[in-house]
Protein backbone atom coordinates (compact mmCIF):
# COMPACT_ATOMS: atom_id res chain seq x y z
CA UNK A 1 0.00 0.00 0.00
CA UNK A 2 2.87 2.65 0.16
CA UNK A 3 2.57 5.63 -1.18
CA UNK A 4 -0.89 5.07 -1.91
CA UNK A 5 -3.32 8.03 -1.56
CA UNK A 6 -6.34 7.25 0.42
CA UNK A 7 -9.16 9.34 1.69
CA UNK A 8 -11.22 8.43 4.36
CA UNK A 9 -14.33 11.05 5.28
CA UNK A 10 -15.28 11.16 8.55
CA UNK A 11 -11.87 10.52 9.78
CA UNK A 12 -11.69 12.83 12.92
CA UNK A 13 -13.20 10.41 15.73
CA UNK A 14 -14.00 6.73 15.76
CA UNK A 15 -13.83 4.06 12.82
CA UNK A 16 -12.84 7.04 10.66
CA UNK A 17 -9.69 7.85 13.02
CA UNK A 18 -8.95 4.32 13.73
CA UNK A 19 -8.46 3.67 9.82
CA UNK A 20 -6.65 6.65 8.76
CA UNK A 21 -4.24 5.67 11.43
CA UNK A 22 -3.71 2.44 9.88
CA UNK A 23 -3.53 3.63 6.13
CA UNK A 24 -1.07 5.65 7.50
CA UNK A 25 0.99 3.01 9.38
CA UNK A 26 1.03 1.24 5.51
CA UNK A 27 2.99 4.09 4.00
CA UNK A 28 -0.24 5.67 2.25
CA UNK A 29 -0.62 9.07 1.88
CA UNK A 30 -3.99 9.67 3.98
CA UNK A 31 -6.38 12.59 3.51
CA UNK A 32 -8.65 12.31 6.53
CA UNK A 33 -11.92 14.70 6.10
CA UNK A 34 -14.36 15.92 8.81
CA UNK A 35 -16.99 18.65 9.39
CA UNK A 36 -15.49 18.26 12.97
CA UNK A 37 -11.33 19.16 13.82
CA UNK A 38 -9.01 16.31 13.11
CA UNK A 39 -5.08 15.45 13.04
CA UNK A 40 -3.31 15.26 9.43
CA UNK A 41 -1.81 11.44 9.69
CA UNK A 42 2.12 11.06 8.71
CA UNK A 43 2.58 12.24 4.86
CA UNK A 44 -0.96 13.13 5.41
CA UNK A 45 -3.03 16.14 5.83
CA UNK A 46 -6.46 16.62 7.22
CA UNK A 47 -9.33 19.38 5.47
CA UNK A 48 -12.22 20.43 6.65
CA UNK A 49 -15.18 18.48 4.23
CA UNK A 50 -18.60 18.46 4.55
CA UNK A 51 -19.72 15.23 2.54
CA UNK A 52 -22.98 16.74 2.11
CA UNK A 53 -21.36 19.71 0.08
CA UNK A 54 -20.63 18.65 -3.50
CA UNK A 55 -18.43 21.90 -3.50
CA UNK A 56 -16.84 21.16 -0.96
CA UNK A 57 -16.03 17.65 -1.70
CA UNK A 58 -14.82 19.01 -5.52
CA UNK A 59 -12.46 21.32 -3.79
CA UNK A 60 -10.93 19.05 -1.32
CA UNK A 61 -10.36 16.08 -4.24
CA UNK A 62 -8.88 19.16 -6.55
CA UNK A 63 -6.79 19.68 -3.37
CA UNK A 64 -6.13 16.03 -2.90
CA UNK A 65 -4.94 15.37 -6.65
CA UNK A 66 -2.64 18.97 -6.73
CA UNK A 67 -0.88 17.46 -4.01
CA UNK A 68 0.20 13.88 -4.73
CA UNK A 69 -1.12 13.60 -8.55
CA UNK A 70 -3.90 11.36 -8.17
CA UNK A 71 -5.96 9.31 -5.81
CA UNK A 72 -6.21 5.54 -5.44
CA UNK A 73 -8.71 4.77 -2.52
CA UNK A 74 -11.59 6.25 -0.68
CA UNK A 75 -13.08 5.43 2.06
CA UNK A 76 -16.98 6.29 2.78
CA UNK A 77 -17.11 5.92 6.00
CA UNK A 78 -18.84 9.62 7.47
CA UNK A 79 -22.21 8.96 9.31
CA UNK A 80 -24.85 10.01 11.45
CA UNK A 81 -27.76 8.66 13.69
CA UNK A 82 -30.70 10.53 14.47
CA UNK A 83 -33.02 7.76 16.05
CA UNK A 84 -36.81 7.80 16.30
CA UNK A 85 -39.87 5.48 16.15
CA UNK A 86 -41.92 5.75 12.92
CA UNK A 87 -44.55 6.31 15.49
CA UNK A 88 -44.31 6.18 18.94
CA UNK A 89 -47.53 5.16 20.62
CA UNK A 90 -48.34 5.61 24.61
CA UNK A 91 -51.50 5.01 26.33
CA UNK A 92 -53.79 5.25 23.45
CA UNK A 93 -52.54 8.31 22.13
CA UNK A 94 -49.28 9.19 19.23
CA UNK A 95 -46.76 10.09 21.36
CA UNK A 96 -44.13 11.07 19.22
CA UNK A 97 -42.34 9.91 15.55
CA UNK A 98 -39.46 10.50 13.16
CA UNK A 99 -39.45 14.08 12.11
CA UNK A 100 -38.52 14.99 8.61
CA UNK A 101 -35.35 17.02 9.98
CA UNK A 102 -34.32 13.29 11.25
CA UNK A 103 -35.13 11.26 8.16
CA UNK A 104 -33.32 13.81 5.84
CA UNK A 105 -30.40 14.86 7.89
CA UNK A 106 -29.31 11.12 7.75
CA UNK A 107 -30.50 10.02 4.40
CA UNK A 108 -28.14 13.31 3.54
CA UNK A 109 -25.14 12.24 5.07
CA UNK A 110 -25.21 8.88 5.03
CA UNK A 111 -26.18 8.12 1.14
CA UNK A 112 -26.43 11.36 -0.43
CA UNK A 113 -22.67 12.11 1.16
CA UNK A 114 -21.48 8.67 0.20
CA UNK A 115 -22.52 9.48 -3.46
CA UNK A 116 -21.33 12.61 -3.55
CA UNK A 117 -17.77 11.64 -3.01
CA UNK A 118 -17.75 8.76 -5.05
CA UNK A 119 -18.77 10.82 -7.99
CA UNK A 120 -16.48 13.01 -7.13
CA UNK A 121 -13.67 10.74 -7.13
CA UNK A 122 -14.12 8.27 -10.15
CA UNK A 123 -13.15 10.70 -12.51
CA UNK A 124 -9.39 10.82 -11.10
CA UNK A 125 -9.15 7.26 -10.13
CA UNK A 126 -10.58 6.34 -13.94
CA UNK A 127 -7.64 8.42 -15.29
CA UNK A 128 -5.11 6.65 -12.69
CA UNK A 129 -6.04 3.12 -14.07
CA UNK A 130 -8.30 1.95 -11.49
CA UNK A 131 -9.28 2.48 -7.63
CA UNK A 132 -10.94 0.84 -4.69
CA UNK A 133 -13.90 2.62 -3.50
CA UNK A 134 -14.72 0.98 0.50
CA UNK A 135 -18.63 1.50 1.92
CA UNK A 136 -19.81 2.02 5.80
CA UNK A 137 -23.02 0.02 5.99
CA UNK A 138 -23.88 -1.53 9.23
CA UNK A 139 -25.21 -5.27 10.71
CA UNK A 140 -28.75 -2.89 10.44
CA UNK A 141 -28.66 -2.36 7.24
CA UNK A 142 -29.09 -6.16 6.31
CA UNK A 143 -31.68 -7.20 9.41
CA UNK A 144 -32.83 -3.74 10.63
CA UNK A 145 -33.42 -2.41 14.05
CA UNK A 146 -35.85 -0.75 16.31
CA UNK A 147 -35.74 2.73 16.57
CA UNK A 148 -33.97 3.34 12.75
CA UNK A 149 -35.81 4.08 9.76
CA UNK A 150 -33.58 6.64 8.62
CA UNK A 151 -30.31 5.02 9.55
CA UNK A 152 -31.02 1.81 8.21
CA UNK A 153 -32.50 3.08 5.06
CA UNK A 154 -29.48 4.24 4.08
CA UNK A 155 -27.09 1.48 5.10
CA UNK A 156 -29.01 -0.94 3.35
CA UNK A 157 -28.58 1.71 0.25
CA UNK A 158 -25.57 1.64 0.71
CA UNK A 159 -24.94 -1.82 0.17
CA UNK A 160 -27.48 -1.66 -3.27
CA UNK A 161 -24.74 1.62 -4.34
CA UNK A 162 -22.02 -1.11 -3.92
CA UNK A 163 -23.70 -3.49 -6.33
CA UNK A 164 -24.24 -0.98 -8.96
CA UNK A 165 -20.79 0.57 -8.62
CA UNK A 166 -19.06 -2.72 -8.82
CA UNK A 167 -21.40 -3.74 -12.14
CA UNK A 168 -20.47 -0.08 -13.63
CA UNK A 169 -17.01 0.15 -12.43
CA UNK A 170 -15.19 -3.13 -12.74
CA UNK A 171 -14.41 -2.39 -16.29
CA UNK A 172 -12.19 0.39 -15.46
CA UNK A 173 -10.31 -1.31 -12.84
CA UNK A 174 -12.00 -0.49 -9.70
CA UNK A 175 -13.53 -2.15 -6.82
CA UNK A 176 -16.26 -1.22 -4.70
CA UNK A 177 -16.74 -2.92 -1.34
CA UNK A 178 -18.74 -2.58 1.70
CA UNK A 179 -18.31 -3.47 5.45
CA UNK A 180 -21.23 -4.00 7.88
CA UNK A 181 -19.79 -3.51 11.42
CA UNK A 182 -21.37 -4.94 14.55
CA UNK A 183 -21.64 -3.05 17.58
CA UNK A 184 -18.34 -0.94 17.75
CA UNK A 185 -16.86 1.25 20.54
CA UNK A 186 -17.42 4.64 19.07
CA UNK A 187 -18.88 7.95 19.86
CA UNK A 188 -22.01 7.06 18.01
CA UNK A 189 -22.53 3.97 19.92
CA UNK A 190 -21.90 4.97 23.89
CA UNK A 191 -24.87 7.52 22.69
CA UNK A 192 -27.08 4.43 22.80
CA UNK A 193 -29.01 3.05 26.53
CA UNK A 194 -26.82 0.59 28.43
CA UNK A 195 -29.43 -1.74 28.17
CA UNK A 196 -29.60 -1.27 24.07
CA UNK A 197 -25.41 -2.23 24.38
CA UNK A 198 -25.55 -5.23 26.79
CA UNK A 199 -28.49 -6.57 24.47
CA UNK A 200 -26.27 -6.11 21.49
CA UNK A 201 -23.33 -8.04 23.37
CA UNK A 202 -25.67 -10.55 24.12
CA UNK A 203 -26.40 -11.26 20.35
CA UNK A 204 -22.52 -11.32 19.56
CA UNK A 205 -21.35 -14.91 19.53
CA UNK A 206 -17.66 -13.29 20.28
CA UNK A 207 -19.33 -11.64 23.37
CA UNK A 208 -17.95 -8.22 23.16
CA UNK A 209 -18.43 -4.92 21.44
CA UNK A 210 -15.58 -4.40 17.82
CA UNK A 211 -12.91 -1.68 18.66
CA UNK A 212 -12.42 1.06 15.35
CA UNK A 213 -9.34 -0.96 14.60
CA UNK A 214 -11.07 -3.79 13.70
CA UNK A 215 -13.15 -2.30 11.22
CA UNK A 216 -9.74 -0.18 10.27
CA UNK A 217 -8.26 -3.71 9.28
CA UNK A 218 -11.23 -4.94 7.08
CA UNK A 219 -11.11 -1.70 5.29
CA UNK A 220 -7.13 -2.15 4.75
CA UNK A 221 -7.61 -5.59 3.72
CA UNK A 222 -9.97 -4.94 1.07
CA UNK A 223 -8.04 -1.74 -0.27
CA UNK A 224 -5.36 -4.26 -0.47
CA UNK A 225 -4.09 -6.02 -3.49
CA UNK A 226 -4.70 -9.36 -1.70
CA UNK A 227 -8.13 -8.21 -2.41
CA UNK A 228 -7.91 -8.07 -6.19
CA UNK A 229 -10.70 -10.30 -7.26
CA UNK A 230 -13.02 -8.85 -4.73
CA UNK A 231 -15.71 -6.56 -5.40
CA UNK A 232 -19.13 -5.86 -5.21
CA UNK A 233 -19.41 -7.63 -1.57
CA UNK A 234 -20.21 -6.93 1.66
CA UNK A 235 -17.90 -7.95 4.36
CA UNK A 236 -19.41 -8.78 7.71
CA UNK A 237 -17.53 -7.50 10.74
CA UNK A 238 -19.38 -7.75 13.72
CA UNK A 239 -18.50 -11.00 16.26
CA UNK A 240 -20.63 -12.60 13.73
CA UNK A 241 -23.65 -10.95 15.29
CA UNK A 242 -25.95 -11.35 12.30
CA UNK A 243 -25.87 -14.97 12.52
CA UNK A 244 -26.57 -14.50 16.41
CA UNK A 245 -29.65 -12.14 15.64
P1 LIG B 1 -18.43 8.59 14.92
O1 LIG B 1 -19.65 9.38 15.23
O2 LIG B 1 -17.50 8.21 16.01
O3 LIG B 1 -17.60 9.30 13.76
C1 LIG B 1 -18.23 9.75 12.59
C2 LIG B 1 -17.46 10.94 12.06
O4 LIG B 1 -18.15 11.40 10.88
C3 LIG B 1 -17.41 12.11 13.06
O5 LIG B 1 -16.08 12.55 13.23
C4 LIG B 1 -18.28 13.16 12.39
O6 LIG B 1 -17.88 14.50 12.65
C5 LIG B 1 -18.11 12.81 10.91
N1 LIG B 1 -19.16 13.41 10.10
C6 LIG B 1 -20.48 13.53 10.40
N2 LIG B 1 -21.11 14.21 9.44
C7 LIG B 1 -20.19 14.53 8.50
C8 LIG B 1 -20.24 15.24 7.28
N3 LIG B 1 -21.38 15.76 6.83
N4 LIG B 1 -19.10 15.37 6.56
C9 LIG B 1 -17.93 14.86 7.01
N5 LIG B 1 -17.82 14.19 8.18
C10 LIG B 1 -18.94 14.01 8.92
O7 LIG B 1 -18.98 7.27 14.16
P2 LIG B 1 -18.36 5.80 14.06
O8 LIG B 1 -19.00 4.96 15.09
O9 LIG B 1 -16.90 5.85 13.97
O10 LIG B 1 -19.00 5.31 12.68
C11 LIG B 1 -18.33 5.47 11.45
C12 LIG B 1 -19.15 4.81 10.35
O11 LIG B 1 -19.35 3.45 10.64
C13 LIG B 1 -20.54 5.43 10.19
O12 LIG B 1 -20.91 5.46 8.83
C14 LIG B 1 -21.42 4.47 10.95
O13 LIG B 1 -22.75 4.51 10.49
C15 LIG B 1 -20.74 3.15 10.64
N6 LIG B 1 -21.03 2.12 11.61
C16 LIG B 1 -20.67 2.28 12.93
C17 LIG B 1 -20.98 1.28 13.82
C18 LIG B 1 -20.62 1.38 15.25
O14 LIG B 1 -21.01 0.48 16.00
N7 LIG B 1 -19.91 2.38 15.72
C19 LIG B 1 -21.68 0.07 13.42
C20 LIG B 1 -21.98 0.01 12.03
C21 LIG B 1 -21.66 1.01 11.17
Amino acid sequence: MKERVVIVTGAAAGIGLATARRFAQDGCRVASWDVKDGEAQAEGMFQKVDVTSADSVAQAVEEVVAKWGGLNVLVNNAGILRDAQLIKYKDGAVAGMMTDEQFDAVISVNLKGVFTCTRAVVPQMIAGGGGVILNASSVVGLYGNFGQTNYVATKAGVIGMTKVWARELGKFGIRVNAVAPGFIATEMVRQMPDKILAGAVGHTPLGRMGQPEDVANAYAFLASDQASFITGTVLSVDGGAVTGT
